[in-house]
This record gives structure tokens, sequence and C-alpha cells, in this order.
């Protein structure tokens, strides 16, 4: 299985991407998760993309890129990944497009999570209390709705063209979610069969 997993920020990206690998043993790879790993070490890499995180922006493509090509060529990647964040942007979705086809590989689907801006806000709020997450202020996740809706929400429509995408409503309970997302997977590949 290679899947993507899109949606605004919020909108339970991360919490289900990790069910979702583990049921189809394949790594779950969060974008977001390498970059806040790389910040906490202070790494180049990290000290790269700190400026733009913190400020809700996204982080130089190239600089995105590059970092996704070199996880994909991990060898626990080779029979199948869930990527979770990536691609954001048009020249990303080339990116991956270049990378699957050296690979002689493609995509199985790409689900897109869904929830009102209200509840992506409450949840995020939630989090900055619990959690403290830098990028989790009022301001900083205006900004990242702003982003999200300028940039990445626009390629929902290329998926859709190439009959790969399924949209799920992610309103409700975590396991009621997942269990949409499956059953999404689940009739995506039985119509692509
Ligand atoms: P990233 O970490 O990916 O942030 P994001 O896209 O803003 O998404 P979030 O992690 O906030 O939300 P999520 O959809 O994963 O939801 P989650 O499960 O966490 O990226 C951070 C930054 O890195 C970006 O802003 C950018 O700077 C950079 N970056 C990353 N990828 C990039 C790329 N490809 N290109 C360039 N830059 C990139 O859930 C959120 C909260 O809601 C949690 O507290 C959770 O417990 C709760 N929750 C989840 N599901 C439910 C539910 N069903 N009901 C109630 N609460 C729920």
């Amino acid at each position: 299985m290679r899947l993507l997993l899109m949606g605004p920020p919020g909108a339970g990206k991360g919490t289900q991407a990790v069910a979702i690998a583990e049921r189809f043993g394949i790594p779950a790879i969060s974008t977001g998760d390498i970059f806040r790993a790389n910040v906490a070490q202070q790494s180049p890499l990290g000290r790269t993309a700190q400026q733009y995180m913190d400020a809700g922006e996204y982080v130089p493509d190239e600089v995105t890129n590059a970092m996704v090509a070199g996880r994909l060529s991990d060898p626990d990647c080779a029979d199948g990944f869930l990527l979770d964040g990536y691609p954001r942007t048009l020249q990303q979705v080339d990116e991956l497009d270049a990378i699957l086809e050296r690979g002689d590989t493609a995509l199985d689907a790409v689900v897109l999570v869904e929830a009102d801006p209200g509840e992506l806000v409450r949840r995020l709020m939630l989090r900055a209390e619990a959690q403290g997450r830098v990028d989790d202020t009022d301001e900083v996740i205006r900004r990242r709705l702003e982003v999200y809706a300028a940039e990445t929400a626009p390629l929902a429509a290329q998926y859709a063209e190439r009959g790969l995408l399924a949209t799920v409503d992610g309103l409700g309970p975590v396991d009621v979610v997942a269990e949409r997302i499956l059953s999404a997977l689940v009739a995506k590949s039985s119509a692509g069969s």
C-alpha cells in the first residue's frame, strides 16, 4: 500500500496515520514529525525548518522534497508507506510523482480527512493547553489554515482526477473516523481491482 493522508491542521492526520499504517504493516511518515525531531536536535535541517514552522509557513519545497526523497529510499519503504502531510504544494506533487516513477511504483489511494474550521481550531487550542506545541497559538493556527487553503486544498482535485481520492468526515470519535478511513480504502481497492 502506498497511501497519502491529507487534511487541514487539526483534521487528525497524525492521529489516524499511526493506526492505518499499523493495519497495513507500512511505515507512517509525517513530515511535521521529522521536522520537529530535527528542531529538537537543532540539526541544520531543524534550524532551517524552525523559522518557517514557528510562523505557520511551509518549509521550502527543495528542503522538504530532499528530506522525503531520502526517507522514501529507506528499505522499510520498499513495500509501501503512508505519507502524512506530504505533498502540500504542486512542486511536492511533482517530486513525489518523479520518485514513484523512478521506483516503477504508484500510489494506491489518497485520503482527505475533513473537519469544519471551528472544530479544527478547538482541537488545536486544546492541544496547545495540553502540549504547548509552539505553532498552536491563535495567530499561527490562523496562518496555518490560510496556507493550507491556498496551497494544499487545491491538490485534492488533482488526485480526484486520477481516481485516487477518498474524502472522509473527520468529525466524531477517533475510532469511528479510523473505521471510515479503512472502509474508504477498502472501497477504493475493490473499485481499482
Ligand atoms: P504538521 O505537524 O503536519 O502540522 P499540521 O499539518 O498543521 O497538522 P497537525 O499536526 O496540527 O494536525 P493533524 O491533522 O495531524 O491532526 P492531529 O492528529 O495532530 O506540520 C507542522 C509544520 O511542519 C507545518 O506547518 C510546516 O511548517 C511544516 N511542514 C510539514 N510538512 C510539510 C510539507 N510537506 N511541506 C512544507 N512544510 C511542511 O490532531 C490534532 C489534535 O486533535 C490532537 O490533539 C488530537 O488528539 C486531536 N484529535 C484528533 N482526532 C480527533 C477527533 N476525531 N476528535 C477529537 N480530537 C481529535
